[in-house]
């Protein structure tokens, strides 16, 4: 499912980067460019971020 509209970033990309890089949001943000927009990703993306940590 889409996350961010703008950039066309799914939950699965948020997860395998929070996967790849140990996960923060900052990390999402830089490698995927989450949040950088319009912002209305914002919430929905630190969701998936922490839900994947605690999945970890
Ligand atoms: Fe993610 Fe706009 S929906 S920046």
């Amino acid at each position: 499912m889409y996350v961010c509209i703008c950039k066309g970033i799914t939950d699965s990309q948020i997860r395998q980067t929070v996967a790849s890089t140990g996960g923060s949001l900052r990390s999402v943000r830089n490698e995927l460019g989450a949040m950088t927009q319009c912002g209305k990703c914002a919430l929905q993306t630190r969701d998936i971020v922490n839900q994947t940590l605690a999945e970890m």
